[in-house]
Protein backbone atom coordinates (compact mmCIF):
# COMPACT_ATOMS: atom_id res chain seq x y z
CA UNK A 1 0.00 0.00 0.00
CA UNK A 2 1.88 3.34 -0.83
CA UNK A 3 1.82 6.11 1.53
CA UNK A 4 -0.68 8.56 1.55
CA UNK A 5 0.93 11.83 2.57
CA UNK A 6 -1.61 14.40 4.43
CA UNK A 7 -0.74 17.21 1.62
CA UNK A 8 -2.36 14.58 -0.91
CA UNK A 9 -5.23 13.80 0.76
CA UNK A 10 -5.81 17.70 1.75
CA UNK A 11 -5.48 18.42 -1.69
CA UNK A 12 -8.58 15.45 -2.45
CA UNK A 13 -11.00 16.43 0.67
CA UNK A 14 -10.27 20.46 1.58
CA UNK A 15 -11.27 23.35 -0.55
CA UNK A 16 -8.08 25.00 -2.03
CA UNK A 17 -8.78 28.72 -0.03
CA UNK A 18 -5.61 29.22 0.51
CA UNK A 19 -1.78 27.58 -0.69
CA UNK A 20 -0.57 25.46 2.54
CA UNK A 21 3.24 25.67 3.40
CA UNK A 22 4.70 22.16 3.01
CA UNK A 23 4.36 21.11 6.49
CA UNK A 24 1.85 19.01 9.10
CA UNK A 25 2.70 20.53 12.27
CA UNK A 26 1.70 17.70 14.90
CA UNK A 27 2.17 19.29 18.28
CA UNK A 28 3.83 22.22 20.22
CA UNK A 29 5.38 23.39 23.14
CA UNK A 30 5.73 27.08 24.44
CA UNK A 31 7.49 28.46 20.93
CA UNK A 32 8.23 25.06 19.58
CA UNK A 33 6.53 23.00 17.03
CA UNK A 34 6.88 19.96 15.73
CA UNK A 35 6.25 18.24 12.66
CA UNK A 36 5.03 14.91 11.47
CA UNK A 37 9.25 13.62 10.97
CA UNK A 38 9.83 15.21 14.60
CA UNK A 39 11.32 18.70 13.62
CA UNK A 40 11.38 21.26 15.50
CA UNK A 41 10.89 24.60 14.18
CA UNK A 42 11.06 28.02 16.21
CA UNK A 43 7.34 29.94 15.45
CA UNK A 44 7.12 33.29 15.26
CA UNK A 45 3.65 33.76 13.62
CA UNK A 46 2.09 31.76 16.56
CA UNK A 47 -0.84 30.76 14.30
CA UNK A 48 -0.68 34.35 13.02
CA UNK A 49 -0.91 36.20 16.14
CA UNK A 50 -3.24 33.71 17.97
CA UNK A 51 -1.11 31.39 20.04
CA UNK A 52 -0.38 34.31 22.38
CA UNK A 53 0.83 32.18 25.37
CA UNK A 54 2.62 29.38 22.52
CA UNK A 55 1.50 26.09 22.40
CA UNK A 56 0.31 23.40 24.58
CA UNK A 57 0.44 26.18 27.63
CA UNK A 58 -0.23 24.28 31.32
CA UNK A 59 -3.00 26.93 32.22
CA UNK A 60 -4.83 27.50 29.00
CA UNK A 61 -4.51 23.68 28.37
CA UNK A 62 -6.17 22.77 31.68
CA UNK A 63 -8.88 25.13 32.06
CA UNK A 64 -10.03 23.90 28.58
CA UNK A 65 -10.09 20.79 30.17
CA UNK A 66 -11.93 21.38 33.39
CA UNK A 67 -14.06 23.33 31.61
CA UNK A 68 -14.40 20.43 29.30
CA UNK A 69 -15.48 17.96 31.71
CA UNK A 70 -17.56 20.53 33.14
CA UNK A 71 -20.09 22.53 30.98
CA UNK A 72 -19.39 23.09 27.43
CA UNK A 73 -22.12 24.63 25.70
CA UNK A 74 -25.00 25.59 26.78
CA UNK A 75 -26.75 28.52 24.13
CA UNK A 76 -27.24 31.67 24.58
CA UNK A 77 -30.62 31.47 25.81
CA UNK A 78 -28.88 31.05 29.74
CA UNK A 79 -26.22 32.71 31.62
CA UNK A 80 -23.32 31.12 32.25
CA UNK A 81 -20.43 32.05 34.69
CA UNK A 82 -17.95 32.12 31.94
CA UNK A 83 -19.16 34.29 29.66
CA UNK A 84 -20.42 37.00 32.23
CA UNK A 85 -17.06 36.99 34.20
CA UNK A 86 -14.83 37.39 30.89
CA UNK A 87 -17.39 40.55 29.83
CA UNK A 88 -16.00 41.90 33.39
CA UNK A 89 -12.34 41.29 32.50
CA UNK A 90 -12.38 42.95 29.03
CA UNK A 91 -14.15 45.71 29.97
CA UNK A 92 -11.90 46.45 33.46
CA UNK A 93 -9.22 46.20 31.19
CA UNK A 94 -10.73 48.25 28.49
CA UNK A 95 -13.20 51.21 28.70
CA UNK A 96 -16.77 51.25 29.87
CA UNK A 97 -18.89 49.39 27.39
CA UNK A 98 -20.61 45.71 27.37
CA UNK A 99 -19.31 42.84 25.27
CA UNK A 100 -20.88 40.75 22.78
CA UNK A 101 -18.92 37.43 22.27
CA UNK A 102 -18.89 35.53 18.92
CA UNK A 103 -16.44 32.97 17.38
CA UNK A 104 -14.16 35.09 15.22
CA UNK A 105 -12.37 38.72 13.99
CA UNK A 106 -15.53 38.32 10.98
CA UNK A 107 -18.03 37.85 13.00
CA UNK A 108 -16.66 40.33 15.73
CA UNK A 109 -16.30 43.28 12.60
CA UNK A 110 -19.90 42.30 11.52
CA UNK A 111 -21.41 43.00 15.19
CA UNK A 112 -19.68 46.30 14.90
CA UNK A 113 -20.83 47.16 11.18
CA UNK A 114 -24.13 46.10 12.51
CA UNK A 115 -23.69 48.61 15.45
CA UNK A 116 -23.20 51.32 13.44
CA UNK A 117 -25.93 50.95 10.93
CA UNK A 118 -28.56 50.72 13.84
CA UNK A 119 -26.71 53.71 15.29
CA UNK A 120 -26.97 55.44 12.64
CA UNK A 121 -31.01 55.15 12.32
CA UNK A 122 -31.32 56.26 15.16
CA UNK A 123 -28.97 59.05 15.77
CA UNK A 124 -27.90 60.35 12.10
CA UNK A 125 -31.25 60.73 10.47
CA UNK A 126 -30.39 56.92 8.84
CA UNK A 127 -26.54 57.45 7.93
CA UNK A 128 -24.97 54.40 7.33
CA UNK A 129 -21.38 54.85 5.40
CA UNK A 130 -18.58 53.58 7.34
CA UNK A 131 -14.88 54.71 6.11
CA UNK A 132 -12.12 52.55 5.85
CA UNK A 133 -8.58 52.22 4.41
CA UNK A 134 -6.80 51.13 1.72
CA UNK A 135 -5.11 47.85 2.57
CA UNK A 136 -7.30 47.01 5.58
CA UNK A 137 -8.05 43.86 6.64
CA UNK A 138 -11.76 43.24 8.49
CA UNK A 139 -12.56 39.21 7.67
CA UNK A 140 -13.98 37.08 4.97
CA UNK A 141 -17.86 37.60 5.24
CA UNK A 142 -19.27 39.48 2.45
CA UNK A 143 -19.62 42.68 4.71
CA UNK A 144 -16.16 42.40 5.96
CA UNK A 145 -14.63 41.42 3.30
CA UNK A 146 -16.10 44.63 1.46
CA UNK A 147 -15.20 46.63 4.46
CA UNK A 148 -11.60 45.71 3.91
CA UNK A 149 -9.69 48.07 1.47
CA UNK A 150 -8.46 44.69 -0.44
CA UNK A 151 -10.10 44.82 -3.61
CA UNK A 152 -8.69 41.39 -4.82
CA UNK A 153 -10.26 39.89 -1.48
CA UNK A 154 -14.03 40.79 -2.26
CA UNK A 155 -14.19 41.78 -6.21
CA UNK A 156 -14.79 38.24 -7.27
CA UNK A 157 -17.66 38.36 -4.98
CA UNK A 158 -19.98 41.10 -6.39
CA UNK A 159 -22.40 42.06 -5.53
CA UNK A 160 -20.80 43.43 -2.58
CA UNK A 161 -23.30 45.04 -0.03
CA UNK A 162 -23.21 49.03 -0.24
CA UNK A 163 -21.63 51.86 2.29
CA UNK A 164 -18.10 51.39 2.31
CA UNK A 165 -15.97 54.17 1.49
CA UNK A 166 -12.29 53.44 1.07
CA UNK A 167 -9.46 56.20 2.41
CA UNK A 168 -5.68 55.86 2.20
CA UNK A 169 -4.38 55.20 6.27
CA UNK A 170 -2.78 57.68 7.84
CA UNK A 171 -4.47 60.47 6.37
CA UNK A 172 -6.81 62.39 8.43
CA UNK A 173 -7.30 64.78 5.82
CA UNK A 174 -8.48 62.09 3.60
CA UNK A 175 -10.96 61.07 6.16
CA UNK A 176 -12.47 64.41 6.57
CA UNK A 177 -12.53 64.64 2.84
CA UNK A 178 -14.97 61.61 2.78
CA UNK A 179 -17.17 62.46 5.40
CA UNK A 180 -20.49 63.28 4.62
CA UNK A 181 -24.11 63.24 5.63
CA UNK A 182 -24.35 59.85 4.87
CA UNK A 183 -21.28 58.95 7.14
CA UNK A 184 -21.59 56.84 10.27
CA UNK A 185 -18.42 55.60 11.72
CA UNK A 186 -14.83 55.45 10.75
CA UNK A 187 -13.34 51.89 11.13
CA UNK A 188 -9.51 51.14 11.78
CA UNK A 189 -6.96 49.00 12.46
CA UNK A 190 -4.45 50.44 14.91
CA UNK A 191 -1.59 49.01 12.93
CA UNK A 192 -2.36 47.24 9.80
CA UNK A 193 -1.66 44.24 9.63
CA UNK A 194 -2.28 41.82 6.34
CA UNK A 195 -0.97 44.46 4.45
CA UNK A 196 2.17 43.76 5.95
CA UNK A 197 2.07 45.74 9.56
CA UNK A 198 1.70 49.74 8.84
CA UNK A 199 1.61 51.17 12.48
CA UNK A 200 -0.71 54.66 13.19
CA UNK A 201 1.08 57.47 12.46
CA UNK A 202 1.43 59.30 15.91
CA UNK A 203 -1.42 61.74 16.25
CA UNK A 204 -3.48 60.08 13.70
CA UNK A 205 -5.64 58.00 15.56
CA UNK A 206 -6.10 61.23 18.34
CA UNK A 207 -7.07 63.37 15.33
CA UNK A 208 -9.43 60.67 13.70
CA UNK A 209 -11.09 60.63 17.55
CA UNK A 210 -11.31 64.39 17.42
CA UNK A 211 -13.06 64.69 14.22
CA UNK A 212 -15.36 61.74 15.15
CA UNK A 213 -16.46 63.20 18.10
CA UNK A 214 -16.55 66.89 16.19
CA UNK A 215 -19.05 65.31 13.35
CA UNK A 216 -21.02 63.14 15.64
CA UNK A 217 -19.22 59.87 14.24
CA UNK A 218 -18.62 56.60 15.57
CA UNK A 219 -15.35 55.46 16.14
CA UNK A 220 -14.26 51.70 15.40
CA UNK A 221 -11.50 50.11 15.93
CA UNK A 222 -10.66 46.38 14.91
CA UNK A 223 -8.23 45.19 17.41
CA UNK A 224 -8.45 41.78 16.27
CA UNK A 225 -5.08 41.07 15.73
CA UNK A 226 -3.14 44.17 17.84
CA UNK A 227 -5.37 43.31 20.84
CA UNK A 228 -4.43 41.60 24.18
CA UNK A 229 -1.01 42.97 24.56
CA UNK A 230 0.28 42.16 21.02
CA UNK A 231 1.50 45.58 20.77
CA UNK A 232 3.41 45.82 24.12
CA UNK A 233 0.08 47.64 25.73
CA UNK A 234 -3.45 45.75 26.54
CA UNK A 235 -4.88 47.67 23.57
CA UNK A 236 -2.86 49.03 20.55
CA UNK A 237 -5.55 52.23 20.88
CA UNK A 238 -4.07 52.92 24.53
CA UNK A 239 -0.82 53.80 23.05
CA UNK A 240 -2.41 56.99 21.40
CA UNK A 241 -4.66 58.08 24.97
CA UNK A 242 -7.77 57.67 22.97
CA UNK A 243 -11.02 55.00 23.58
CA UNK A 244 -12.80 53.85 20.55
CA UNK A 245 -16.95 53.78 20.47
CA UNK A 246 -17.04 50.05 19.63
CA UNK A 247 -13.83 47.78 19.66
CA UNK A 248 -13.16 43.87 18.08
CA UNK A 249 -11.33 41.41 19.63
CA UNK A 250 -10.21 37.68 18.50
CA UNK A 251 -7.45 35.40 17.36
CA UNK A 252 -5.51 35.75 20.98
CA UNK A 253 -7.99 36.24 23.19
CA UNK A 254 -8.57 31.83 22.86
CA UNK A 255 -5.62 31.08 23.14
CA UNK A 256 -6.35 29.10 20.04
CA UNK A 257 -9.77 28.19 20.87
CA UNK A 258 -12.28 30.11 18.67
CA UNK A 259 -13.88 33.17 20.31
CA UNK A 260 -14.00 36.66 19.38
CA UNK A 261 -15.38 39.83 20.87
CA UNK A 262 -17.17 42.82 19.81
CA UNK A 263 -17.39 46.26 23.41
CA UNK A 264 -19.76 48.79 22.60
CA UNK A 265 -19.27 52.08 24.70
CA UNK A 266 -22.79 53.42 26.58
CA UNK A 267 -23.28 55.73 23.21
CA UNK A 268 -22.74 53.04 20.83
CA UNK A 269 -24.62 50.22 22.45
CA UNK A 270 -27.66 49.91 20.56
CA UNK A 271 -28.41 46.08 20.46
CA UNK A 272 -32.02 44.99 21.80
CA UNK A 273 -33.08 41.54 22.19
CA UNK A 274 -33.29 39.89 18.98
CA UNK A 275 -31.26 42.18 16.90
CA UNK A 276 -27.74 39.77 16.28
CA UNK A 277 -26.98 36.41 18.30
CA UNK A 278 -24.58 33.67 18.17
CA UNK A 279 -25.13 30.07 18.60
CA UNK A 280 -21.74 29.13 19.93
CA UNK A 281 -20.60 32.75 20.73
CA UNK A 282 -18.79 32.78 23.88
CA UNK A 283 -20.03 29.16 24.95
CA UNK A 284 -18.38 28.02 28.38
CA UNK A 285 -15.38 26.15 26.51
CA UNK A 286 -14.33 29.42 24.71
CA UNK A 287 -14.52 31.76 28.01
CA UNK A 288 -12.64 29.61 30.03
CA UNK A 289 -9.84 29.18 27.83
CA UNK A 290 -10.18 32.99 27.01
CA UNK A 291 -9.82 33.93 31.47
CA UNK A 292 -7.26 31.46 31.65
CA UNK A 293 -5.64 33.61 28.95
CA UNK A 294 -6.20 36.84 30.40
CA UNK A 295 -5.36 35.32 34.15
CA UNK A 296 -1.53 34.55 32.57
CA UNK A 297 -1.10 37.41 30.41
CA UNK A 298 -1.73 39.71 33.46
CA UNK A 299 0.27 37.41 36.30
CA UNK A 300 3.24 36.50 34.08
CA UNK A 301 3.11 40.51 33.20
CA UNK A 302 3.18 39.92 29.18
CA UNK A 303 2.42 42.85 28.37
CA UNK A 304 5.37 44.41 29.37
CA UNK A 305 7.41 42.01 28.63
CA UNK A 306 5.96 41.76 24.39
CA UNK A 307 6.69 46.02 24.67
CA UNK A 308 10.68 44.34 25.99
CA UNK A 309 11.04 41.67 23.33
CA UNK A 310 9.25 43.79 20.62
CA UNK A 311 12.17 46.40 20.91
CA UNK A 312 14.73 43.24 20.42
CA UNK A 313 12.51 42.17 17.71
CA UNK A 314 12.67 45.11 15.99
CA UNK A 315 16.84 45.58 16.06
CA UNK A 316 17.07 41.65 14.95
CA UNK A 317 15.08 41.70 11.90
CA UNK A 318 16.67 45.71 10.80
CA UNK A 319 20.10 43.38 9.85
CA UNK A 320 18.29 41.69 7.13
CA UNK A 321 18.77 44.09 4.85
CA UNK A 322 15.44 45.06 4.42
CA UNK A 323 14.32 48.56 2.62
CA UNK A 324 11.93 49.17 6.25
CA UNK A 325 11.40 47.55 9.18
CA UNK A 326 7.58 48.40 10.33
CA UNK A 327 5.88 47.51 13.76
CA UNK A 328 4.66 47.85 17.39
CA UNK A 329 5.40 45.89 20.01
CA UNK A 330 5.48 41.71 18.79
CA UNK A 331 4.15 42.69 15.87
CA UNK A 332 6.82 43.23 13.31
CA UNK A 333 7.89 43.74 9.64
CA UNK A 334 10.46 43.82 7.26
CA UNK A 335 10.08 45.21 3.46
CA UNK A 336 12.05 43.84 1.53
CA UNK A 337 12.87 45.71 -2.26
CA UNK A 338 13.26 42.60 -4.52
CA UNK A 339 10.46 40.39 -4.60
CA UNK A 340 11.53 37.76 -2.04
CA UNK A 341 9.51 37.41 0.73
CA UNK A 342 8.14 34.10 -0.42
CA UNK A 343 11.44 32.67 -1.24
CA UNK A 344 12.08 33.68 2.29
CA UNK A 345 9.53 32.00 4.09
CA UNK A 346 10.48 28.94 2.49
CA UNK A 347 14.09 28.98 3.11
CA UNK A 348 13.36 30.05 6.96
CA UNK A 349 10.71 27.09 6.97
CA UNK A 350 13.52 24.21 5.78
CA UNK A 351 16.09 26.00 8.31
CA UNK A 352 13.31 25.39 10.99
CA UNK A 353 11.95 28.88 11.43
CA UNK A 354 8.37 29.98 11.17
CA UNK A 355 7.75 33.18 9.64
CA UNK A 356 5.02 34.44 7.41
CA UNK A 357 5.29 36.24 4.16
CA UNK A 358 2.02 38.57 3.73
CA UNK A 359 3.06 38.87 0.22
CA UNK A 360 6.21 39.04 -2.58
CA UNK A 361 7.90 41.78 -0.44
CA UNK A 362 7.11 41.21 3.52
CA UNK A 363 8.01 39.00 6.01
CA UNK A 364 5.24 39.48 9.12
CA UNK A 365 6.79 38.36 12.53
CA UNK A 366 3.84 37.80 15.34
CA UNK A 367 5.46 35.60 18.23
CA UNK A 368 3.97 34.37 21.12
CA UNK A 369 3.83 36.95 23.91
CA UNK A 370 6.28 34.41 26.01
CA UNK A 371 9.07 34.41 23.50
CA UNK A 372 12.46 34.96 24.99
CA UNK A 373 15.38 37.32 23.94
CA UNK A 374 17.70 33.63 23.62
CA UNK A 375 15.04 32.73 21.20
CA UNK A 376 14.98 35.62 19.56
CA UNK A 377 18.58 35.26 19.20
CA UNK A 378 18.33 31.89 17.32
CA UNK A 379 15.59 33.64 15.36
CA UNK A 380 18.44 35.92 14.15
CA UNK A 381 21.28 33.85 14.00
CA UNK A 382 18.74 31.25 11.19
CA UNK A 383 17.49 34.09 8.88
CA UNK A 384 21.34 35.59 8.85
CA UNK A 385 22.31 32.20 7.55
CA UNK A 386 19.07 31.50 5.20
CA UNK A 387 20.31 35.20 4.18
CA UNK A 388 23.65 33.50 3.21
C1 LIG B 1 -7.40 43.09 11.84
C2 LIG B 1 -8.18 41.87 11.51
N1 LIG B 1 -9.52 41.92 11.55
C3 LIG B 1 -10.26 40.84 11.29
C4 LIG B 1 -9.69 39.64 10.94
C5 LIG B 1 -10.56 38.45 10.65
O1 LIG B 1 -10.49 37.54 11.68
P1 LIG B 1 -11.02 36.04 11.47
O2 LIG B 1 -10.09 35.38 10.50
O3 LIG B 1 -10.97 35.44 12.85
O4 LIG B 1 -12.42 36.13 10.95
C6 LIG B 1 -8.30 39.53 10.89
C7 LIG B 1 -7.66 38.25 10.51
O5 LIG B 1 -6.55 38.21 10.05
C8 LIG B 1 -7.52 40.67 11.18
O6 LIG B 1 -6.19 40.63 11.15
Amino acid sequence: MPVVTTPELADRYLMQVGRRLPVTFVRGQGCLVYDDAGNEYLDLVAGIAVNLLGHAHPEVAGAIANQAKTLIHTSNLYFTQPQVELARRLVELSFPSRVFFCNSGAEANEAAIKIARKWGTRNRAGAHEIITTLGSFHGRTLATVTAGGQPKYSDPFKPLPEGFVHVPYNDLDEIKAATSARTVAVMLEPVMGEIGVVPAKPGYLAGVRRWCDDQGLLLILDEVQTGLGRTGRWFAHQHHGITPDVMTLAKGLGGGVPIGACLAAPKADVFEPGDHGSTFGGNPLACAAALSVLNVIERDGLVGHAAEMGEMLNAAIHGLGGKEVRGLGLMQAVEFAEPRAKAFQQACLEARLVVNAVDDHSIRFVPPLIITAEQIDRAQHTMHEVLK
